[in-house]
């Protein structure tokens, strides 16, 4: 399992603080809707720049029609980064054409399919979907596989139903996660490593228990420390 860390700081310098801080660790950062919006491009080469060894998941959650998907998705492969997502809910069409589209390149980033919100509990879900979490969740998981997705982002209570129906190798990716029973803040479907660890989660993110700490290095430490514990 492995420790991504979402960079949702206010300003790029705070971002690029933080980085520097931990840059000595084997971890992947997550940079998300408000970083890239407002520092584009220059963020992931800062990134970069710091430790060439970061993976970095720009996480922006393509939602689109399936060429306007397509061609997105060839821009961020452009940028040169290791993981990225889009959303299952707009359809196995679309994420086919995401995948026929990166999978004629030398290579590529993985791309992951957003199954359920993490903010989401079951009545706002149902609102919109009709059906209960763990369910659609699950199905909107096969769309992804079948289209040929590498793997999810879901809640940590799903990953290991959602592998179970699809393929242990089916990557998965858990926000919401609370390694030390920290505020669940907006999030409404949290977890704790051990939690993650008995679901077989591949990648846990990480944020403002993080960014938001006293002491960021050191908990990203007492982080990775438990996931070699279990
Ligand atoms: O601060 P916290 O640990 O809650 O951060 C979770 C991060 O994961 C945020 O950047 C949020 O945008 C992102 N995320 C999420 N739920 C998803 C997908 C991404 O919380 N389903």
């Amino acid at each position: 399992m492995e420790l991504c860390i979402a960079l949702d700081r206010p300003s790029l310098v705070e971002n690029i603080d933080l980085v520097k801080e931990i840059k000595d660790f084997d971890v992947w950062l997550k940079v998300g809707f408000r970083s890239y919006i407002r520092d584009g491009e220059s963020i992931i080469n800062e990134l970069k720049s710091i430790n060439p060894n970061f993976k970095i998941f720009l996480d922006l959650k393509l939602y689109d029609i399936p060429n306007t998907m397509a061609d997105a998705a060839e821009e961020i492969a452009d940028l040169g980064i290791d993981m990225f997502n889009v959303h299952a809910s707009a359809g196995k069409r679309g994420m086919s054409a995401v995948m026929e589209r990166l999978n004629k390149r030398e290579s590529r980033p993985k791309v992951l399919a957003v199954t359920a919100l993490t903010s989401f509990d079951n009545k706002e879900f149902m609102e919109i979907y009709h059906e209960p979490i763990p369910k659609k969740g699950v199905q909107l998981a096969q769309h992804s596989f079948e289209a040929g997705i590498d793997g999810v982002v879901a809640s940590v209570f799903e990953s290991k139903i959602i592998k179970e129906h699809t393929s242990n190798d089916f990557l998965t990716l858990t926000p919401g996660i609370r390694p030390f029973g920290e505020s669940a803040d907006d999030q409404k479907r949290v977890g704790n490593i051990y939690v993650a660890k008995n679901q077989h989660v591949d990648y846990i993110v990480v944020g403002r228990p993080i960014y938001n700490s006293e002491d960021p290095r050191g908990n990203v430490e007492k982080i990775l420390a438990e996931l070699t514990q279990f």
